[in-house]
């Protein structure tokens, strides 16, 4: 693929070819890494990391992968910018276009990175916004296809909250990939209906099947990954934990789930993840509503079900192959015939 100078603003705007060639380039990459080969290419050029919403995985990712490719990133906080405060979208695009070769950008509503993209002239990718989560996709489908060797005919069970930036770009990765995708949750927490006649459409082209689902036992039997995320999503507001609670504690992925799944099954989770009590949130959350763990049981998330760090490395691996695809020199080699 040539897909030098685009953005990475969700996997809707790729096709399946494309998704699984950003795979290949993250597993050779990966493998340089661990080799400790330099990859040229990118040498020399400058990023921008817009957080305006925390991270550690995302953040961490983008800078590790810009110094192992030769780049320069600046890092900005969720306070110290004047991005949308004292200085439009629209403004700060074209100011970070002049001085970045490409702009990462965290934070709330996806046309906020749609405008950072058009203004800016440069690639800008999405590192989470209120509806997608795309760079998280990559990553999970790499760890997929680690373990089962395939994505196609995959059968991944999402529980609980399946209506935000990971149940959304979930569904979407799925139905453009071939996997069987199934939402286990109560139907308020479904993906809008917009979304599932899109995905409809892709998993027409790639054999993916959709399932919505609010039994849990039907949800999880004979699924070959399980996945969940927190309950309540950074800028959402404190007051909907009750509800969230009341809501999700029956999606909670338990052991039961995990024995019902596919022999082989394992269980994903993008992270942080509320499974204990080690967290402020997760003991304010202990005294308050009287649970010591939310959306998966410690139990799983300790387990060897539990594949999150392999999914969390993968992280830095595929945000390096994003880069490298939209601003290297060089065509990867596997491009090279
Ligand atoms: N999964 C993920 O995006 O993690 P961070 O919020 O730590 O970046
Ligand atoms: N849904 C979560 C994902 C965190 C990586 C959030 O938006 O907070």
């Amino acid at each position: 693929m040539n897909i030098k100078g685009q953005s990475f603003l969700t996997l809707k705007d790729f096709t399946p070819d494309q998704i699984a060639e950003f795979l290949d380039i993250a597993d050779w990459l990966r493998d340089c890494k661990r080799k400790r080969v330099r990859v040229s290419g990118c040498e020399g050029k400058n990023i921008a990391l817009i957080f305006e919403k925390t991270s550690t995985r995302t953040r961490c990712s983008f800078e590790v992968a810009a110094y192992d490719l030769g780049m320069g990133a600046t890092y900005l906080d969720p306070k110290a910018s004047q991005i949308g405060k004292k200085e439009s979208i629209a403004d700060t695009a074209r100011v970070l276009g002049r001085m970045f070769d490409g702009i990462e950008y965290r934070g709330f509503g996806q046309e906020i990175v749609e405008d950072l993209a058009r203004y800016s002239g440069v690639p800008v990718w999405n590192g989470l916004t209120n509806e997608y989560h795309p760079t998280q996709m990559l990553a999970d489908l790499l760890t997929i296809r680690d373990y089962f060797g395939h994505l196609a005919g995959i059968r991944l069970t999402y529980m609980g909250d399946a209506r935000y930036n990971t149940g959304n770009s979930l569904m979407i990765a799925c139905s453009k990939m071939g996997l069987h995708f199934t939402c286990c949750a109560p139907k308020k927490y479904w993906p809008n209906a917009e979304l599932i006649e899109i995905c409809r459409g892709y998993a027409a082209e790639s054999g993916a099947t959709l399932t919505f689902t609010e039994d849990v036992v039907s949800g999880t039997t004979g699924a070959d990954v399980i996945s969940t995320d927190v309950w309540v999503s950074m800028g959402e507001p404190d007051e909907i934990w009750e509800e969230r609670i009341n809501d999700l504690l029956p999606y909670r992925v338990t052991m039961d789930c995990m024995k019902r799944a596919a022999d082989g099954a394992i269980f994903l989770h993008c992270l942080p993840s509320f499974h204990d009590l080690n967290t402020e949130i997760g003991r304010a959350i202990s005294e308050r509503f009287g649970i010591n763990e939310m959306e998966v049981t410690d139990e799983v998330f300790e387990s060897p079900y539990s594949k999150v760090f392999d999914e969390a490395e993968n992280r830095m691996h595929t945000i390096k192959a994003v880069m490298y695809a939209t601003l290297s020199e060089e065509p990867w080699p596997g491009n090279r015939a």
